[in-house]
């Protein structure tokens, strides 16, 4: 099953998206993921997305669509995946349709008081992408990772200024994506401001039905 998770920063999409994956026992491909490990090995592409992430912009859609295309074009995508930051522009919408057929699009809603606080108190493991918050879901010990005993970081887009512009550019440019998947009757709304396994549950049941 080709599955895209959609729904603004910070509403849970990468949580949500590490359960399904042992749920479905098929791939978790986050562009977002993907640009922040070509960051971390200074490859040309990290070194053209650096800027643009840090102050929550989005990467050109022809350098994302290549990108996806690449990955799709995998072999351990061939019973199905879990897109996850991508589409995120009408463009990229439309290009995806040229790749693949999407068998369901999750639409994860929350509103923007605790998407703040989610993206504020948000933590991570560089080397693994293991998701904290230092609230909701901290670590055991503090700003250490469970098991790798590596210090969590916070992204650079995780900062005040970042984050709003992130929100201004999912109502401009994302948020349409709700009427395109709808009016092609693939999208499912899903309440994501509930504990992860209650959402996984929803996830789950919206993809049964
Ligand atoms: P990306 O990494 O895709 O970021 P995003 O879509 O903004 O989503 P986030 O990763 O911020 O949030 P999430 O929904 O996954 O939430 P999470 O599970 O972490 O993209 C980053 C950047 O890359 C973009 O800004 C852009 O520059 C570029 N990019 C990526 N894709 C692109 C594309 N297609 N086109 C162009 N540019 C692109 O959870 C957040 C916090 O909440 C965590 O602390 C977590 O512990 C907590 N939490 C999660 N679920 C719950 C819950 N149910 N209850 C309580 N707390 C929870």
């Amino acid at each position: 099953m080709n599955i895209v998770l959609l729904g603004p920063p910070g509403a849970g999409k990468g949580t949500v998206a590490a359960l399904l994956k042992k749920e479905l026992g098929v791939p978790h491909i986050s562009t977002g993921d993907i640009f922040r490990e070509n960051i971390k090995n200074g490859t040309e592409l990290g070194k053209k997305v650096q800027g643009i992430m840090a102050s929550g912009g989005l990467v050109p859609d022809e350098v994302t669509i290549e990108m996806v295309r690449d990955r799709l074009s995998k072999d351990d995508t061939a019973q199905g995946y879990i897109l996850d930051g991508f589409p995120r522009t009408i463009a990229q919408a439309e290009a995806l349709c040229t790749i693949d057929d999407i068998d369901r699009v999750i639409n994860f809603v929350l509103d923007e008081e605790e998407i703040v606080k989610r993206l504020s108190g948000r933590r991570l493991c560089k080397s693994t992408g293991r998701i904290y918050h230092i609230v909701s879901n901290p670590p055991k010990k503090e700003g250490i990772d469970d098991e790798t005993g590596e210090p969590l970081i916070q992204r650079d887009d995780d900062k005040p200024e970042a984050i709003r512009h992130r929100l201004e550019v999912y109502r401009k440019d994302t948020a349409p994506l709700i009427g395109f998947y709808t009016e092609k009757g693939l999208i499912t709304d899903i309440d994501a401001s509930v504990s992860p396994e209650e959402v996984l549950a929803s996830v789950l049941a919206a993809l049964k039905a």
